[in-house]
């Protein structure tokens, strides 16, 4: 099965998706965390990516549809955390799918009042290596500063300060919830819910892929 987790920054794609992909067998791909790593890695792709993410702005859509290629290739089914973020990514993926006898079966989005989107954001913590995600208020780790899983530090992303945080709501505004649209016209879109805790939001998101 593949599916979409469409969303604003902070809505909770990345803690969804963690959820399902340890409960329910999901392959998780997320861009955002493939650009980290290549980042932390001090790759090419890293490198020419971190302005633009430090910024808050999105990555070109070719150097995303090429991380998104190569990594269809190691699976049969997905579920895409942020991607795809603009049109020509979303007709992208529609190319790379039908080119290997893929498709697409649900598309989720995820919705939450801005206010709440600027509380998470700002009092989450990441581990970079498990991508595991974090929260100061609603999620804390079991030992202040370290992972529980891979026993890594967390780290404050660094475009979750406010500047960018408000720069990414707008490029979403602007680029990806046409998306919504989009996916209506095509193979219909699920809304969720996302104000609520983790579990509560989990339960929401399994009904959507039934
Ligand atoms: P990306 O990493 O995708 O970031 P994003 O879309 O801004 O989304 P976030 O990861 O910030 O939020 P999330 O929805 O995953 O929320 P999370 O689960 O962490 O992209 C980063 C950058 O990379 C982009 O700005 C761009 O530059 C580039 N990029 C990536 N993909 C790209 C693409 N396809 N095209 C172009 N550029 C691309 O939750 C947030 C916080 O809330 C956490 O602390 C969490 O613990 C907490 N939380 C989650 N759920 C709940 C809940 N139910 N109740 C309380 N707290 C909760
Ligand atoms: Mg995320």
């Amino acid at each position: 099965m593949n599916a979409i987790l469409l969303g604003a920054p902070g809505v909770g794609k990345g803690t969804q998706a963690q959820l399902l992909t340890e409960r329910d067998g999901f392959v998780q791909l997320s861009t955002g965390d493939i650009l980290r790593t290549e980042i932390a890695n001090g790759s090419e792709l890293g490198l020419s990516a971190k302005g633009f993410m430090d910024r808050g702005e999105l990555v070109p859509d070719s150097v995303i549809l090429n991380i998104v290629s190569l990594r269809l290739d190691k699976n049969k089914s997905f579920l895409f955390d942020g991607f795809p973020r603009t049109v020509p990514q979303a007709d992208g993926l529609s190319n790379l799918l039908t080119s290997r006898g893929m498709k697409l079966d649900y598309v989720i989005s995820l919705e939450l009042p801005v206010e709440a989107i600027v509380e998470r954001l700002s009092a989450r913590r990441v581990a970079l290596k498990s991508g595991r995600v974090y929260n100061l208020l609603f999620n804390p780790p079991k030992v202040e500063g370290i992972c529980d899983i891979s026993g890594e530090s967390l780290i404050q992303r660094s475009d979750d300060k406010p500047e960018a945080i408000l720069v990414r709501l707008n490029e979403y505004n602007m680029k990806t919830e046409p998306l919504k649209k989009y996916y209506e016209q095509r193979i219909g879109v699920a809304s969720v819910n996302a104000d609520g805790d983790m579990e509560t939001v989990y339960r929401r998101v399994k009904a959507a892929l039934t």
